[in-house]
Order: structure tokens, then C-alpha cells, then sequence
């Protein structure tokens, strides 16, 4: 089976692939990633083909869709508090780039799985009962989740319309090796590692449902393998934690007081609570979470960005200058 990986030079891409190369040695993998500031090579294994280039870019993607069996669509600006800076590459990549993309499977009949976000949802109340299911309507906040909810919307169309062979996941914040330093638990740790302190947005008590990275592309697996064409699966592992309990547990893994971070101003439109209900993907489908415990898989990231300093060493300075611009 050759699979192409949009976005593969990325932190789940790049988990994607490591994943696939471990769990399914039998698939050809071909990678098309921009290498924007998100992407890296040094994510890849060495030896993983990477065509470098623009997923709105319709020859390029046209050929390298033609050569697939299988895409998997991670290529995406993903980044909440760039997107309210300039959203214009949020247009671009992720609602043009999809387009362009769902063109090229629908020209050559080629089956595409396309990775989205819970964030298309809109937010929770903190003591909303509720969570977020296939059937909740879509209510973006952001550009980003407002992009990603175009995204989808065409992919959704591009099935009714024109037959096209494919299937959305939504998925909750991820975690685990890999994840540029700009995101939440990465800036967090290396703050930390660096001497720094955490930095919570606001109160700290906006809540997040974290899966491993390793759970949600065990999940896309899945659903590949066995999902319904033109069904839309919810992926999320029961890890809702509130900001600031996530920066308690990385200051308890580095040894500092519980109480050792800085409130600073928040997000504009800020989203309150995302929380998933997958038991779609857990009844339909049989999938399980293999991190069970949140702290064990938490603890395992820490080490990782221990292990893996020259990884994100470069990306440091550079992401610490756009936040001091920001304020936070
Ligand atoms: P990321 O920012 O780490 O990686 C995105 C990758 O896409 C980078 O390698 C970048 O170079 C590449 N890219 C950007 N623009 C491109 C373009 N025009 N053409 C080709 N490649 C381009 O993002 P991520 O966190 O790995 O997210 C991957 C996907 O998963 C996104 O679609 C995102 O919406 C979705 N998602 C992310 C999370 C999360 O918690 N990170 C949760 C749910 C869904
Ligand atoms: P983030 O990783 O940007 O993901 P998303 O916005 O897609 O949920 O942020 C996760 C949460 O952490 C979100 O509520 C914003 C908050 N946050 C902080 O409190 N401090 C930070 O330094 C960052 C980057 C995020």
C-alpha cells in the first residue's frame, strides 16, 4: 500500500509515520510537507521519502495523489495564537490546500482519511455534562477552528456530491514527542528544563482533553482500516485537565513548588473546555487507548524533551520572542 502523508514533517504527521513504520512495515510511505516553521525534518526517520511542497499546490499534489493508495491528510496551520495574529495562511493552507487536495482524490479515486480538530465544536462549560459528539453542531471560534471547520465541510461535500472515498476524524489536543515548542505542554517543559517558569494563560482553569499522540494515530489506523466511508469519528481518550493541573504535574516532575508559574494575559476568544465523547470510534470500531494515565504518559513527554534537546533547541529563542510580543 503506498500512503502519502501531508503534513507528515509535523509533530503528529511525524508520529504518523513513525507509528505506521513500526505497526505496518508493509506500507510505502511518501511524505509532502512545506517545511514551514512547524515542519522538520529531524522528526522523520532518515531514510522516509519527503517531497517538499505545498499541499495548495494542485501539480505537485495531483502527482503524488495519482502514485497513492491511501492519503492521510495532517498538512495544516495549527496554531490558535498564530491565527489570530495573521490568519491569512490559515485561509490558504487549510481550506485551499483541502480543496486542492479533495480534487486530486476525486479526480484519481483515491481513498483520504482527513485529520481534523475538536475545536470545530466551539467550547464547553466548565459544568457542561455534555461533550463534544459526531452530531454536535460545528460553532469555530478561532480562524484556525474556523478553517479546520471549512475543511471539513468540504470534505463532507466533496463525499455527497462526488463520491469521493473518505473519512474526518475530530481529535482532542494531543501530546507526546515532537510538538513544536510554541504548544502548550512543550513551552512548559522547556521553560522548565531551561530554569523558566510555566506561563498560564489567564486563570489557568481552561480544560483540555489530552490523548497521546500515539493513541490518536493508532485511532486513524483504525479508522482507515475499518472506519464507514463518509463517517465523521471522534477521537479523545478521557483526559480532561484543566491548565493549570497540567502545570502542577510538569512542576511536581521537575522538582519545583506546585505553585512556581506566571499568570499572564490571555488568548483573545480564548475557548473554555473542550471534552470528547468517543464511544463511536470504542463501540463501532473496537479502538482503546493504550495510554491510560495521563501523568505516566506526561512523565514519558518530559523525558523526551530531556532526551531530545537539539530537537528543540533551535525553535526556543525564536518562539519565546513572538510570545514576549504577545504579552504572555
Ligand atoms: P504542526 O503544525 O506540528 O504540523 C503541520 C505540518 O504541516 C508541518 O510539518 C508544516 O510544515 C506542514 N504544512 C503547513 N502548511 C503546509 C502546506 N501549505 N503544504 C504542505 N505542508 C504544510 O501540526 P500538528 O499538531 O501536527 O497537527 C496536524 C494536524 O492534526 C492538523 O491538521 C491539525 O489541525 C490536526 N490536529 C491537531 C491536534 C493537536 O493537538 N496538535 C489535535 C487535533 C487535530
Ligand atoms: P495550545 O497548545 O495552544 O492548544 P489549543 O489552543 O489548540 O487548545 O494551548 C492549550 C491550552 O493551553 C489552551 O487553553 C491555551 C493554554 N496555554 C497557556 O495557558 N499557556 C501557554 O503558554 C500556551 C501556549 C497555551
Amino acid at each position: 500500500m503506498r500512503v502519502l502523508v501531508t503534513g507528515g514533517a509535523g509533530f503528529i504527521g511525524a508520529n504518523f509515520v513513525r507509528w505506521t513504520r513500526a505497526h505496518r512495515p508493509e506500507a510505502q510511505v511518501v511524505v509532502l510537507d512545506a517545511l514551514t516553521y512547524a515542519g522538520n525534518r529531524a522528526s522523520l526517520p532518515g531514510d522516509v521519502e519527503l517531497v517538499v511542497g505545498d499541499v495548495a499546490d494542485a501539480e505537485v499534489v495531483d502527482r503524488l495523489v495519482a502514485a497513492s493508495d491511501l492519503v492521510v491528510h495532517f498538512a495544516a496551520e495549527s496554531h490558535n495564537d498564530n491565527s489570530l495574529h495573521d490568519p491569512s495562511p490559515f485561509v490558504r493552507t487549510n481550506v485551499v490546500g483541502t480543496f486542492t487536495l479533495l480534487e486530486a482524490v476525486r479526480r484519481h479515486d483515491v481513498r483520504l482519511h482527513h485529520v481534523s480538530t475538536d475545536e470545530v465544536y466551539g467550547d464547553l462549560a466548565l459544568d457542561d455534562p455534555d461533550r463534544f459528539r459526531e452530531s454536535t453542531p460545528y460553532n469555530p471560534s478561532s480562524p484556525y477552528s474556523a478553517t479546520k471547520a471549512g475543511s471539513d465541510l468540504l470534505v463532507r461535500a466533496w463525499v455527497r456530491s462526488f463520491g469521493v472515498r473518505a473519512t474526518i476524524s475530530n481529535c482532542s489536543n494531543n501530546y507526546g514527542g515532537y510538538q513544536h515548542v510554541e504548544k502548550f505542554i512543550p513551552r512548559q517543559i522547556t521553560n522548565l528544563l531551561d530554569g523558566g517558569r510555566p506561563k498560564l494563560y489567564g486563570t489557568g482553569e481552561n480544560v483540555r482533553d489530552w490523548i497521546h499522540v500515539d493513541d490518536h494515530n493508532a485511532a486513524v489506523w483504525t479508522i482507515v482500516d475499518r472506519g464507514r466511508l463518509g463517517e465523521t469519528y471522534m477521537i479523545g481518550a478521557d483526559g480532561e485537565r484543566s491548565n493549570r493541573e497540567v502545570v502542577e504535574l510538569l512542576l511536581e516532575l521537575t522538582g519545583r513548588p506546585r505553585d512556581a508559574y506566571d499568570l499572564v494575559s490571555d488568548r483573545p476568544g480564548h475557548d473554555l473546555r473542550y471534552a470528547i465523547d468517543a464511544t463511536r470510534l470504542r463501540t463501532e470500531l473496537g479502538w482503546v487507548p493504550e495510554y491510560a494515565h495521563f501523568e505516566d504518559g506526561l512523565a514519558a513527554t518530559v523525558q523526551w524533551y530531556r532526551d531530545n534537546e537539539a530537537w528543540w533547541r533551535p525553535q526556543k529563542d525564536a518562539t519565546e520572542a513572538k510570545y514576549a510580543q504577545l504579552g504572555r
